[in-house]
C-alpha cells in the first residue's frame, strides 16, 4: 500500500472515530487538541503524515545511527528524508515541504515541537500537560500554544530521551523525574498513573543570559533605593532570606543578590538542580543528587551544607531550604559564615519564619520552639519577599529586617512595603514598593564596616491621595543610565 493509500485510510478511521464521539460524548475522557482552528482545519492529516514519514524514517536511519552524531546525523536524516518524500507519494506542497523537513528534524533528531519553544528566547517556562497541550509563559504570563507532539508516543519518546540523557528513566517504578536538558534548562517529568490525565512535562528555561539588578529595575522588580540597601547588605554580610511563593523569581533574586558579593571571597553554592550563575572567580558549585533507581547513593542538601563547612567557605548559598538543611543553614549563619543567603518558599516574610522553624524540627531534634526561634533571630538580618502581581510583573513585595526576639515572638520590621497605586497597567492593578519610613537596625552593622547608605533611601513618600485621577497616575521608575552600576562599584 503506498503512504497515500495508508493516509486515506488513516483520515476514513479518524472520521469514524469522531463521528462515533459526537454521538456519544460521555466517551470523549480527553479534550482532543487544541482548539485552534488552524490546526484543527488540516492538523490531523498532518500529523498523520508526519507520524508515517517518521516511521520510514527511523526505518531507514536507525541501522546507521549508532557511531554517527551532530551534523553527519543530521545529513543522514536530511538524505533519508528526501528519499522519502521522492519515493512515498507524499500530499505536502511544494510550500509546506520546508516547515514539514525542519519539524520532521526536529522530531527525529531533537525535542520535536519543544525546540521551537525552547529556541524562543522570550519563552520562559514551557508546561506540557498532554502531547497536544502546550503551554508556555513569556513575559509573566501563560499562554496556550498552537504545538503539538504528533502523538503520546512521540511525546514519551521524548520524555525518555530527556530523563535518559541524565542517567535516569521514568517508569512505573519511578513516575516522577527531575532531569536537566544539555543546555542547563531544569526540567520535571510526571507520568500516569499519578498524573491522571497523561504525561506532564515542565520545563523552566534556563537562561544563558542571567538576569542583572539592572534588569530587575527594568522590569519594575527592584528600586534604585533597593538595589543600593541590598547591595551594601550583601557587602556587610547580613544574612539574607529570600522568600516567595512558586516561580515567583526567588532563584533570580538570590543570584542578582549573590553579584554584589566582593571578588575575594570563597562562596560555595548548593542547590538541588544547579541554576545560580554567580560571575565571581571564586566559586564552588555543589548540586544534591537523588538516589538511584536501588534507593541508593542519595545525596541530600544538608549533607552538602554539612561537607561545605569543611570547605573553608566565607558564604554559603543555598539554592532553597525545604527541610532539615535549615538547621544547618541557621548554624552556618551563627557560627562564622555571616553573609550566607538562601530561599524559601513562603507567602510573606512573617510565613518565612514559621517555614523556617518547622524545617528545622524536620532536622529531628527535639529543640524547644523558643530555642529555634533564638537560632532564627540571631541568624537572619533581612527577608526580601518576591511575589508575581496578576499583570505577570514579578516584583518585590516586602523587605523585613530580623530585630530579635521579645518573649517568644521574633520581631519583624518592615523597612520597604508594596503599595497598590491608583489606576491600572495593562487592564490590571498596578503598585510600587515604597519605603515605610523607619531607620533600619542594620544601618548600625553597615556603619562599624563604613559602608555607606544615604538616607533618603528610606524616605518614605508622600501619601496617595485618594482622589487622584486614576487614569493619569503611572508608575515611575528611575532606571539608571548605562554603566551607572558599575561606576558606583569602580568608585567603592
Ligand atoms: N524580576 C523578574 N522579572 C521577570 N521575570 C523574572 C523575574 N524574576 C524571575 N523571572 C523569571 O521567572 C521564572 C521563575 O524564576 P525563578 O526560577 O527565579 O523562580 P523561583 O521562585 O526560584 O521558582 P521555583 O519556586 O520554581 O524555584 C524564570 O523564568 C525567570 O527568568
Ligand atoms: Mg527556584
Amino acid at each position: 500500500m503506498k503512504l497515500s493509500e495508508k493516509l486515506a485510510a488513516l483520515e476514513e478511521d479518524e472520521k469514524v472515530a469522531d463521528s462515533a464521539t459526537t454521538t456519544n460524548p460521555s466517551s470523549v475522557t480527553k479534550r482532543k487538541s487544541n482548539g485552534n482552528g488552524a490546526r484543527a482545519r488540516g492538523g490531523d492529516a498532518w500529523e498523520a503524515t508526519k507520524r508515517k514519514v517518521r516511521e520510514l524514517v527511523l526505518d531507514e536511519v536507525a541501522p546507521k545511527m549508532t557511531g554517527l552524531s551532530g551534523t553527519k546525523l543530521n545529513e543522514e536524516v536530511k538524505n533519508a528524508l528526501d528519499r522519502i518524500l521522492q519515493r512515498e507519494d507524499v500530499s505536502v506542497s511544494p510550500l509546506e515541504r520546508r516547515k514539514f523537513v525542519q519539524e520532521m528534524i526536529a522530531d527525529t533528531l531533537g525535542y520535536g515541537p519543544l525546540d521551537t519553544l525552547l529556541q524562543d528566547a522570550t519563552i520562559t517556562e514551557i508546561m506540557c500537560n498532554n502531547y497536544d497541550d502546550i503551554w508556555i509563559e513569556r513575559g509573566g504570563l501563560i499562554e496556550r500554544t498552537e504545538m503539538s507532539f504528533t502523538d503520546d508516543a512521540q511525546y514519551r519518546q521524548v520524555i525518555d530521551k530527556i530523563v535518559s540523557a541524565v542517567g535516569r528513566r521514568v517508569d512505573e517504578a519511578s513516575p516522577m523525574v527531575d532531569a536537566r536538558l544539555p543546555d542547563g534548562s531544569r526540567v520535571n517529568a510526571i507520568i500516569p498513573p499519578l498524573a491522571i490525565h497523561g504525561s506532564v512535562l515542565t520545563i523552566r528555561k534556563f537562561s544563558a543570559d542571567p538576569y542583572t539588578a539592572k534588569d530587575l529595575i527594568n522590569f519594575g522588580t527592584y528600586t534604585l533605593d533597593l538595589v543600593t540597601v541590598m547591595e551594601a547588605c550583601v557587602r556587610a554580610r547580613l544574612n539574607i532570606l529570600v522568600s516567595g511563593g512558586t516561580g515567583t523569581g526567588k532563584t533570580t533574586n538570590l543570584n542578582v543578590l549573590s553579584s554584589f558579593i566582593p571578588d575575594g571571597e570563597r562562596v560555595i553554592t548548593i542547590e538541588d538542580s544547579a541554576e545560580l550563575q554567580l560571575q565571581q572567580p571564586h566559586v564552588i558549585n555543589l548540586e544534591a543528587r537523588p538516589a538511584n533507581a536501588e534507593g541508593q547513593g542519595e545525596v541530600k542538601i544538608r549533607d552538602l551544607v554539612k561537607n561545605a563547612l569543611r570547605m573553608r567557605p566565607d558564604r554559603i548559598i543555598v539554592g532553597e531550604c525545604r527541610s532539615g538543611e535549615a538547621l544547618d543553614m541557621l548554624q552556618a549563619m551563627n557560627t562564622g559564615h555571616e553573609g550566607s543567603m538562601t530561599t524559601v518558599h513562603s507567602n510573606s516574610p512573617r510565613d518565612a519564619l514559621s517555614r523556617l522553624e518547622t524545617m528545622v524540627l524536620m532536622a529531628g531534634f527535639d529543640l524547644p520552639v523558643k530555642a529555634i526561634r533564638e537560632q532564627i533571630a540571631a541568624a537572619i538580618d533581612i527577608i526580601i519577599h518576591v511575589d508575581r502581581l496578576p499583570e505577570g510583573r514579578r516584583v518585590v513585595t516586602a523587605v523585613s529586617e530580623v530585630q530579635g526576639l521579645e518573649g517568644e515572638t521574633i520581631l519583624l520590621q518592615e523597612i520597604y512595603k508594596f503599595r497598590f497605586v491608583p489606576g491600572t497597567e495593562r487592564g490590571k492593578p498596578s503598585g510600587e514598593l515604597v519605603a515605610t519610613g523607619l531607620r533600619p537596625k542594620f544601618m548600625d552593622k553597615l556603619a562599624e564596616r563604613e559602608i555607606e547608605v544615604p538616607a533618603s533611601a528610606f524616605r518614605s513618600p508622600a501619601p496617595l491621595r485618594p482622589n487622584s485621577n486614576a487614569s493619569v497616575v503611572r508608575r515611575k521608575v528611575r532606571v539608571p543610565e548605562p554603566g551607572e552600576i558599575a561606576e558606583r562599584e569602580r568608585l567603592r
